[in-house]
């Protein structure tokens, strides 16, 4: 069982590389190979649009023909038994290394067929953990929900399972002191972080796990 975790944030040790970790540490609990990949480590763009992966007869048919640091990330999860993405969000959305990254990985295997029937070949769990200042309610009231329910949407669609996990009012500075921040309570922060996060990075730790117990 080999276990890939995609990090879209630039920070590599912060609230969604921490979830992420803790999934990979749930996978390995049960025994899987483990891999943890910081999108901000590679030199890589989205979708140029060249359309080589649905050519008729095209030999990268199914397959993403732009070559950069994403071709071997995508070579692996061809391989791969789970895939596990992370991302804050940024305005509303995913950031945006993490948004070229999915138009590589999805659009290859989308079909421009009826349902957009999947070209994939396997059914494989994914997990997209998200991670964000508002709180849950926040979130709805902001109206972004939708936004990220086609995300996972589309990891459904291309690999047959997606489950996700919410982080919300997430502790986004090492010290609210030296920021101008007025709309958040520091103090408030330090509660969730003390108290909530500990139970988000359960919830990653046991989707870890769940991922790696046996092959969809
Ligand atoms: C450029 C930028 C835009 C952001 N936009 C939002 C947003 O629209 N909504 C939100 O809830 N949080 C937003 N945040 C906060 C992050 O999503 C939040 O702090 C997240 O947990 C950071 O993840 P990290 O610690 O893994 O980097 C933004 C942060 C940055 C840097």
């Amino acid at each position: 069982m080999n276990i890939m975790a995609i990090n879209g944030s630039p920070r590599k040790n912060n609230n969604t590389a921490t979830l992420l970790g803790k999934t990979l540490e749930g996978a390995q609990a049960n025994g899987a190979e483990t891999e943890l990949v910081h999108l901000y480590d590679l030199n890589y763009k989205g979708c140029t649009s060249c359309f080589a992966c649905k050519r008729k007869e095209g030999k990268s048919y199914g397959k993403c023909a732009w070559r950069d640091d994403l071709t071997p990330i995508l070579q692996k999860i061809e391989q791969a038994d789970a895939i596990i993405m992370g991302s804050p969000i940024y305005l509303c959305d995913v950031t945006g290394q993490m948004h070229a990254f999915l138009e590589r990985l999805v659009f290859p295997y989308l079909t421009y067929t009826e349902a957009h029937k999947s070209i994939f070949g396997r059914t494989i769990k994914t997990g997209f953990i998200y991670t964000m200042n508002v709180t849950a309610q926040r979130m709805e009231e902001r109206g972004f929900r939708p936004t990220l329910s086609w995300i996972e949407a589309y990891l459904q669609n291309t690999f047959g399972h997606c489950e996700a996990l919410f982080a919300y009012d997430t502790y986004q500075f090492d010290n609210y002191d030296k920021y101008v921040v007025t709309i958040f309570d520091e103090q408030l922060k330090a509660q969730v972080r003390d108290t909530q996060f500990p139970k988000d990075c359960d919830s990653a730790f046991t989707m870890g796990q769940r991922f790696a117990e046996k092959a969809l």
